[in-house]
């Protein structure tokens, strides 16, 4: 199969359309990571994903709509917090988990009587969300385990032969996944973090609540307990107070040869004075924006990637914490 790379316009969009429509899958930009795309009411373009990224069938799917979307027809009765959540943050980097009403095929949610619900805010992929006008189910759009995509190129690596259509909208500009929003309780509950941080969640619904996921537990959001993020590279992390052993680490390594990066924010970068830097920015949300493009750029270049976590742990970087260290698990 060839796989075509197009700029998003009314040629693209209209092929994306003749594609979910026949059953297939199509890659689409959102403001987090790209997604792979395909109809949600359609059992068996659903379990294509499945097959093309080699996904567990036991983590289920988020349902992507555009902004005008009748979410009533998918969901049962959306709690009043919820309603203030979704006018402060959507359309934008914030999925919200609800009683589904069955009416989307089983194969989204792999049994689970709930239903998960993002409106993304790239424009790109309102446009094409608003072309189908369809639920799409769509997970990221890399092969299972391997690093998120934030472009298309990311993608076309990945998945290359296995999909006709990758719209390509530019860099994702978020890098880091939603935050997913367990709203089936009294308060909401994040079972995933991101770029809508628990303060930002609070401060709109009163509380907020966060499910840490541990070893051996039953996981509310499936998709936690898997090996994931992970560059074709050897990886290790250090803490931010442990510059001096990351640095020891890598002069050891590339005394012996090796090709040793280090993933680091600006500032570390600095203070560590060796020559080969993946550097992921300065603030929060460069570093966000950046995590995966660099961890991505390091495995075509590095035999190993020494990362060092920024000191700043809190907000945004409680999601980009997560990720850094599965990646380098
Ligand atoms: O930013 C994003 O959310 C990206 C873009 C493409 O929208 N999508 C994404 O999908 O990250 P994926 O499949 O890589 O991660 C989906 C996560 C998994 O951890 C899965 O277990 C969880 O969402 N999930 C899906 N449906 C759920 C449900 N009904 N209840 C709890 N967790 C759910
Ligand atoms: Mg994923």
């Amino acid at each position: 199969m060839k796989t075509q790379v197009l700029k998003i316009d009314e040629d693209s969009l209209a092929l994306a359309k003749w594609i979910i429509e026949g059953g297939g899958v199509v890659a689409m930009p959102t403001e987090t990571v790209y997604g792979l795309g395909a109809n949600a009411f359609d059992t068996a373009a659903v379990e294509r994903i499945f097959e093309i990224k080699g996904r567990p069938n036991d983590n289920p799917l988020i349902v992507h709509i555009h902004k005008d979307y009748d979410i009533s027809t998918l969901v049962e009765d959306v709690p009043e917090y919820a309603k203030l959540l979704a006018k402060a943050f959507l359309p934008g980097p914030l999925t919200m988990v609800y009683e589904s009403k069955g009416t989307v095929s089983k194969a989204v949610s792999c049994g689970l009587d709930t239903l998960a619900i993002r409106i993304p805010s790239h424009e790109g992929a309102q446009k094409f969300l608003k072309f189908v006008n369809l639920p799409i189910a769509a997970p990221s759009a890399n092969v299972s385990k391997h690093v998120s995509p934030t472009t298309a190129e990311h993608v076309f690596t990945d998945l290359n032969g296995k999909i006709e259509l990758i719209l390509d909208g530019g860099k994702s500009e978020g890098g880091i996944e939603s935050t997913i929003l367990d709203c089936t309780g009294d308060f909401p509950v994040i079972l995933r973090s991101g770029l809508i941080t628990r303060e930002m969640i609070a401060q709109v619904a009163g509380e907020c609540g966060e499910y840490v996921y541990k070893d051996g537990m039953r996981a509310l959001a499936p998709g936690m307990k898997y090996k994931h993020y992970s560059p074709n590279c050897r990886t290790v992390l250090f803490d931010f107070n442990e510059l001096e052993k990351a640095v020891k680490l890598y002069k050891e390594e590339s005394g012996n040869g090796a090709r040793v990066y280090l993933l680091c924010d600006d500032k570390t970068s600095k203070e560590a004075k060796v020559e080969n830097v993946l550097n992921l920015g300065k603030d929060e949300n460069a570093i966000a924006s950046n995590l995966y493009l660099k961890l991505r750029e390091g495995e075509n270049i590095a035999d190993l990637i020494i990362a060092v976590a920024p000191e700043k742990q809190d907000g945004v970087m409680v999601g980009v914490m997560n990720r850094l260290t599965k990646a380098c698990r």
